[in-house]
Parts: structure tokens; C-alpha cells; sequence
């Protein structure tokens, strides 16, 4: 059964861990369980579960079932283990690493399997309540943004961009970008989201566009290669996406093309804005390029389209001559210079160290 309000991770009354299979969005809305360690890894490892905050959760109940399912004799070596594997899913998004660091730091500090089963569980819990309440407050900092945009338009239609999904299905609820989008639909201000259909996993087409349905969010679908062009016409007032990864000087990894899209937005005079919670900043780290490792994936996504066919089935048509070798990034990185801000639940800040640190004093 589904949650309500709906979110993208739980627990049902058999303590089991529920997530939505976002592979088959939007044609189906398939809830599945995940019963241990491998379930887990699998589900990160195959994008069933994306986007960088709900990569780290996922992750922290997998932690929880592993100390539950550990035997006792090599009980801090399984959960060592299991904190490798864990690691070892997805480089780019470091909510992952955050989260399995804060999860051992935990489950290191008490003792026995029962103390360190009940302890995870707890972290667990207490990762997902956060970063509901962060993606709130990151949507209370973003709203002045569209506000003034509507009131220079003088109430007309605000047009956002976006590109990949920074909304629920990459959190826990209300997202990272969208927060302050549906927050500006609650106060009755007029907004339009330009969604990119985000090749070659399509998060766009199929997890934005089906989340700003469900919220009735007016939303057009564009190619990932319209923007610049939306952009020479007049027709973003601004960009809002997501990061997997941002370094201490500013500099954004998020999903392949959203350097372009900086790009064109810099030429344009369009500002570019990056909606994140802290967890996603790499405090160990400086130069975005050099430092963030860039995942690379299967060729398949590539040459391979998934889509509902004309008998309702989800399926995949070949895009290439079978024998066209394909490159597949998954991301890259934006540099600071082109970020016009960061939207975090603290406030906005410039994409400068100063301006994280300000925020995040304890970190300088
Ligand atoms: O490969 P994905 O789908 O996990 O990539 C996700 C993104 O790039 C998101 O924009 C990012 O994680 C932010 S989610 C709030």
C-alpha cells in the first residue's frame, strides 16, 4: 500500500523496507520490497532508487539490514563488508558516502547486535525525517526567487527549466528543486516548467513530468537540446536543477548536460540556480573537474529506448546499428563561475567557499 503522504522510501507494519520502482514510471506505479543487503545494492546499482538523497537513505536501511542479518561471531566485520559493497554502488552522488559514514559512526558506537540493529534503524529514520524537513526549508529559501520574477513580470507566468529529476523521487519528499516550486503554486503565483526529457535514462520525461502532473504543475516536455534556443527567446526566466556532488569552492556535478545548459543560461543572461541540502556538499574537496569521480555506465542506455508500445507493454527499441559502439556519462561538472547561486535549507549563498562557508560556519 502506498504512503499518504506519498513519499519514495518506508517501512510497512512488517518493519519491511518499501520503495517505488522508478524504472517503470510513469506507466506504472509499482511498489517493491526490499528485503536485505544485496535487494538493496541491486536496486541502487540498477537506478530502481536515483537522485542523490534517496541513494544515501536507501543505502542506510540496506546498513540496518545488514546489522540485523549479521551473525553474531563476525558481526563488525559483515557490517564492515556490507558498508564496502554498499560504497561501491554509485561513485558521483556523495550522499551515499555521507550517509554509510554516518550510519558506521553509529552502529560503531554501540554495542552487541541488538544495540546496533536498534541504533540503525534509528540513523536510518533519522536521515529520511531530515531531509524532508531540509527539502521544505530549501523550498522556502527558493520561493522569494520565483516571487520577484513574477512580480517583475507583473503576475504573468514564471517559466523555470530543468533538467534530470531534483524532485521527490530523487528524495524523500518534495524534492529539491520542486519544493520551491510548489510552494509558489500554493501562494497562487503562475509558474511553467520547461522539463528535459534527460537522455539516456529519461528522468525527466518520466519522473518530473509525471511528479508536476500529480501536483498539476502547467509543464512542457522539450528534447534535452531546446533550451539554449527557449533561452535566445525570452522564454526561461530561470534554471533550477539539482546536484549530486558539490565541492567546497561551488562547482555543481549533476546529470549529464547540465553543464550546457549553464552554458547557454550564462550567454543569456538566464540565472542558473542550484537546489541542494547540505549532505550534498563535498566539504573535502575543491575543484569540481579534477576531484568528482563522473560515473560511467552501460552503453546499452544509450543505443536503447524505453517507452510504453503500442500494446501498453514497457519496452526497449535499438536506437544504432547494434554494432555503433556508445559513450554513456552519467554527469559533469558545472563550474562555480557559471552557478549565479545555491539553494540550501539554509539560505542562498554565492557558489563560493565563502558564501557555503557563511552558511555553514561549522564546516570553515
Ligand atoms: O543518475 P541519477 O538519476 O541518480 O541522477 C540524479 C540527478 O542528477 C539529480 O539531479 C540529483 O541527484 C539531485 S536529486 C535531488
Amino acid at each position: 500500500m502506498l504512503p499518504n503522504p506519498l513519499r519514495t522510501i518506508w517501512l510497512n507494519e512488517k518493519q519491511e523496507v518499501q520503495i517505488i520502482n522508478q524504472t517503470l514510471l510513469p506507466h506504472e506505479l509499482h511498489v517493491e520490497t526490499l528485503h536485505n543487503l544485496e535487494d538493496v545494492f541491486q536496486a541502487i546499482v540498477q537506478m530502481i532508487v536515483r537522485g542523490a538523497p534517496l541513494i544515501g537513505a536507501t543505502a542506510s536501511y540496506g546498513l540496518w539490514m545488514a546489522c540485523r542479518d549479521a551473525s553474531e561471531a563476525l558481526l563488525d566485520h559483515e557490517i564492515e563488508k556490507a558498508a564496502e559493497y554498499l560504497r561501491s554502488s554509485r561513485p558521483t552522488a556523495v550522499n551515499l558516502f555521507v550517509c554509510i559514514d554516518r550510519m558506521m559512526e553509529a552502529i560503531n558506537s554501540a554495542k552487541g547486535k541488538e544495540e546496533k540493529t536498534r541504533i540503525a534503524l534509528e540513523t536510518a529514520h533519522n536521515i529520511v525525517a531530515e531531509d524532508i524537513e531540509i527539502c521544505r526549508m530549501i523550498g522556502v529559501h527558493g520561493l522569494p526567487l520565483i516571487e520577484e520574477i513574477s512580480k517583475r513580470k507583473g503576475g504573468e507566468t514564471v517559466n523555470i527549466l530543468t533538467h534530470c529529476n531534483a524532485g521527490m523521487m530523487g528524495c524523500i519528499r518534495w524534492g529539491t528543486i520542486t519544493s520551491p516550486i510548489y510552494q509558489a503554486m500554493e501562494k497562487g503565483i503562475k509558474v511553467h516548467v520547461w522539463v528535459d526529457e534527460t537522455r539516456p535514462r529519461n528522468q525527466g520525461s518520466n519522473l518530473t513530468a509525471w511528479e508536476l502532473s500529480q501536483h498539476k504543475v502547467p509543464h512542457t516536455l522539450i528534447v534535452d537540446n531546446t533550451g539554449g534556443h527557449l533561452m535566445q527567446h525570452g522564454m526561461v526566466d530561470i534554471v533550477f536543477v539539482g546536484t549530486d556532488r558539490t565541492t567546497r569552492q561551488g562547482d555543481v556535478a549533476n546529470k549529464i548536460g547540465t553543464y550546457l545548459k549553464a552554458l547557454a543560461a550564462k550567454d543569456n543572461n538566464v540565472p542558473f540556480f542550484v537546489a541542494l541540502p547540505s549532505t550534498t556538499i563535498d566539504w573535502t574537496i575543491n575543484d569540481g573537474l579534477k576531484e568528482i569521480p563522473i560515473e560511467e555506465r552501460n552503453q546499452d542506455e544509450v543505443k536503447y529506448f524505453q517507452g510504453l508500445n503500442s500494446a501498453g507493454v514497457i519496452d526497449k527499441v535499438l536506437i544504432c546499428p547494434p554494432t555503433t559502439p556508445a559513450a554513456n556519462y552519467g554527469f559533469d561538472v558545472t563550474p562555480a563561475r557559471l552557478v549565479s547561486g545555491l539553494i540550501t535549507e539554509r539560505g542562498i549563498c554565492a557558489a563560493t567557499e565563502n558564501g557555503l562557508t557563511g552558511l555553514f560556519p561549522e564546516m570553515t
